[in-house]
């Protein structure tokens, strides 16, 4: 009663504050604050749901799955190495690899994951660890799950002899430390397989700065050669001050 009063009273712009602030998801102070209080991406379950999707796709990536037009200009020479960095269980590595056959393609993930996947896709390297060197890195909504995902891109630089991309990313100026929930259903693509529920999944979150990102990469020898804007597929959560962009960077 009380509630629908004040509904009537208040401008519909102060009701919209009021259900941003409420359904705000809560803040922790540190990533092993968040990671205490939700479990890592490695997930049994999460991952068993994510490779019997991902069967269903076999020989039909590209119906699901399209690599970004703007990563294409990096794999400029006729073979290299392309590693993708949270890559799941290799759905857009296979899309790419019919495209430039001659190239060989690592996905680096969970090892649950990598473990999982090798046998569903044995024309793709699968690995919890990034190889010693190749030519193109990218990395789709993936940093932002790690517990310190400056040290991996300054890594993953380390290694990369030509391009790197960064896609779907989850930017902000301030380091907010959360705990994503999604349900399992919506985790991966194409059809749900049977014999699971649709039960919560949560995992912690960071976002992460853009401007530390680039000043790593000056560091590690690479310029900013295109920027995105408004990419924000990965942008979780209800914080005013996350947004995304997709990021090409290039060997100097
Ligand atoms: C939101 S999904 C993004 C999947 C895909 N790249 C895309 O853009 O659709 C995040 C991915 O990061 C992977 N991941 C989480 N922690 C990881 C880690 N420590 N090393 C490698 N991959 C990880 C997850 O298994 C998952 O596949």
């Amino acid at each position: 009663m009380l509630k629908r009063l004040v509904k009537q009273v208040l401008p519909s712009s102060a009701v919209a504050a009021v259900n941003n602030w409420r359904t705000r998801e809560r803040l922790y102070k540190s990533w092993s604050k968040a990671a205490a209080a939700a479990p890592a991406y490695g997930d049994m379950r999460l991952t068993a749901f994510r490779i019997e999707r991902s069967r269903r796709l076999i020989g039909e990536e590209k119906s699901y799955v399209q690599p970004p037009a703007d990563l294409l200009p990096a794999m400029d020479i006729p073979a290299g190495r392309f590693v993708d960095f949270g890559g799941s269980a290799g759905e857009m590595c296979a899309v790419l690899r019919e495209q430039y056959p001659a190239w060989s393609f690592t996905v680096v993930e969970t090892k649950s994951m990598a473990d999982a996947a090798q046998a569903l896709r044995p024309e793709i390297s699968f690995s919890d660890q990034l190889p010693p060197e190749f030519d193109v890195f990218y990395s789709s909504g993936t940093l932002q799950y790690l517990s310190d995902p400056e040290t991996l891109w300054r890594e993953a630089l380390s290694r990369t002899t030509r391009y790197a991309y960064l896609a779907r990313n989850s930017f902000s100026n301030r380091k907010l430390f959360t705990v994503q929930s999604s349900r399992l259903f919506d985790n991966g693509a194409g059809p749900v397989p049977d014999g699971f529920d649709n039960v919560e999944i949560r995992y912690p979150h960071q976002t992460i700065s853009e401007a530390s990102l680039t000043g790593i990469a000056d560091e590690m020898g690479f310029d900013l050669a295109a920027r995105f804007e408004g990419r924000n597929s990965g942008v979780t959560g209800t914080r005013a001050d996350v947004y995304g962009a997709d990021l090409l960077f290039k060997r100097r």
